[in-house]
């Protein structure tokens, strides 16, 4: 047989509300032009994020129901650590809320003001939290990821001769740690390679720095190892994952993504020392080390997760959904970046509407029109996430202006994602119509959270 199927049965389900065109554009005109103000009951089919969004088995729930709250020492605890240990083999677990913690407490130790910290391509709370503490987030991302359509296979990779460049021009010194992102969430959903992260972390214990690994979709990268490069189609991804994670002194994760969890995420080190002075943080702000502001029934489901994740049957189902979505766009000549990503189908939006200028925001504005034409929510990765200098106050057009459809695990059919598809198609045809956006008011850090927006 060749139709992949969904590897699992309905058993409980959230009605949507249909809402029509009119009710749309009055509800996000309300909402400032910015979709992460909408309401979500006004929303269809929400491709916001795919964290924390994912629909939990029978097993999760019951594992949720085993939830030991006990302050100290819970045994939801022991099985959270357990897991963790077992997937990713590091000593030192620090649980914590969400990933975004964890590199705050991570970043907070070492980072400090003038230092630079690359990545593949960081993520935004990463940056964010790299730049509140002084330092400077750099991105070298390899020269395929440039062109959306190249279809290279692992577009996540670093720039190891722009990593050893940097380095070289810094001094080890002032680059606390190097990070890549699996996959690269920023850079189009796209994986990073066993190659690549053999090379970065060769370089990294070359000038004696720690190397790091943002996790959130480790299952999701080590799926398209095991389809995209030699050598490894025969290896378990289990084995896989745990090789990427073997070559690596500590990760963040946010157990939003790749742990089917609804919240949740951890730091992990080998440095027992590192891990202390994580830990006296962690209690300052987040809770005791054996909770780390999570209940105990949040660290169980995470643990049965994380376990769940890495069945094979459930990765190869993910990818080719979100490639059926990816290649009926890429048929209707949509531009899209290419190949299909785990987590995301990510529409070019310069290539989409050339005719705006990139500080219209040409992102941001599809996203709206994505939602008025279809009820459909989706984030603007581009030039309203990352084009604004902090410290400068100065605004560029970022690198690129994506609009990401993220696809919640096992949350839709094959009907939703028709319906998207559908209705990109018809917003394409009419793609000339669309108009630019300005802000209208925005924050300083991660602006698009709360900018809102009005006609250029
Ligand atoms: N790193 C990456 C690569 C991420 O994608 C995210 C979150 C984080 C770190 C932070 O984790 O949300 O648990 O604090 N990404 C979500 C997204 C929000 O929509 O892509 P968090």
């Amino acid at each position: 047989m060749k139709t992949i199927i969904e590897p699992f049965r309905i058993k409980v389900v959230e009605p949507i509300r249909l809402t029509t065109p009119a009710e749309r554009a009055r509800l996000i005109e309300q909402a400032g032009l910015n979709p992460f103000l909408l309401r979500a009951e006004d929303v269809i089919i929400d491709l916001l994020t795919d964290s924390g969004t994912s629909a939990m088995s029978a097993e999760g729930w019951a594992a949720i129901m085993r939830g030991d709250e006990s302050y100290a020492g819970a045994r939801s605890w022991y099985r959270f650590q357990d897991a963790v240990q077992r997937v990713f083999g590091f000593e030192h677990v620090v649980p914590t809320h969400q990933g975004r913690a964890a590199e705050r407490i991570l970043f907070g130790l070492l980072v400090k003001p003038g230092m630079v910290v690359p990545n593949n391509t960081h993520f935004d709370t990463t940056r964010a939290n790299i730049e509140v503490n002084g330092g400077r987030a750099v991105d070298l991302p390899c020269a395929a990821a440039a062109d959306p359509a190249d279809p290279s296979p692992f577009k996540g990779d670093m720039d190891v001769a722009a990593l050893e460049a940097l380095i070289a021009k810094e001094g080890a010194a002032n680059v606390p740690l190097v990070m890549l992102t699996v996959t690269n969430n920023s850079g189009g959903g796209q994986p990073v390679s066993m190659a690549n992260i053999r090379a970065v972390s060769a370089v990294a214990r070359r000038h004696g720095v720690p190397f790091y690994l943002d996790a959130c979709r480790f299952a999701e990268n080590a799926w398209f190892i095991k389809q995209r490069e030699p050598g490894f189609a025969d290896t378990p991804v289990r084995a896989i994952a745990k090789a990427m994670f073997d070559l690596a002194d500590g990760c963040t994760m946010s157990a939003k993504k790749d742990a089917f969890a609804n919240m949740g995420g951890f730091l992990c080190t080998r440095d027992p020392a590192l891990a202390a002075q994580e830990k006296d943080l962690l209690i300052l702000t987040e809770g005791y080390p054996t909770y780390g502001g999570l209940s105990g029934r949040d660290l169980d489901a995470i643990a049965v997760g994380l376990d769940e994740v890495l069945d094979e049957d459930y990765l190869q189902y993910r990818a080719a959904s979100t490639a059926y979505v990816c290649d009926a766009l890429v048929r209707g000549g949509v531009p899209v970046v290419q190949p299909a990503g785990g987590h995301a189908v990510y529409l070019d939006a310069r290539g989409f509407l050339p005719h705006v200028p990139p500080l219209q925001y040409p992102g941001w504005a599809l996203a709206v029109e994505l939602y008025r034409h279809a009820g459909i929510r989706a984030c603007e990765i581009g030039t309203v996430m990352f084009g604004f200098d902090p410290h400068t106050g100065e605004e560029h057009p970022a690198r690129w202006d994506l609009v990401r459809l993220a696809i919640p695990r096992r949350v839709y059919t094959q009907s939703h994602m028709d319906y998207v598809v559908e209705a990109i198609l018809e917003v394409f045809e009419r793609r000339d119509a669309l108009r630019g956006l300005r802000l209208t008011e925005a924050p300083r850090f991660l602006r698009h959270f709360t900018a809102r927006f009005a006609p250029a």
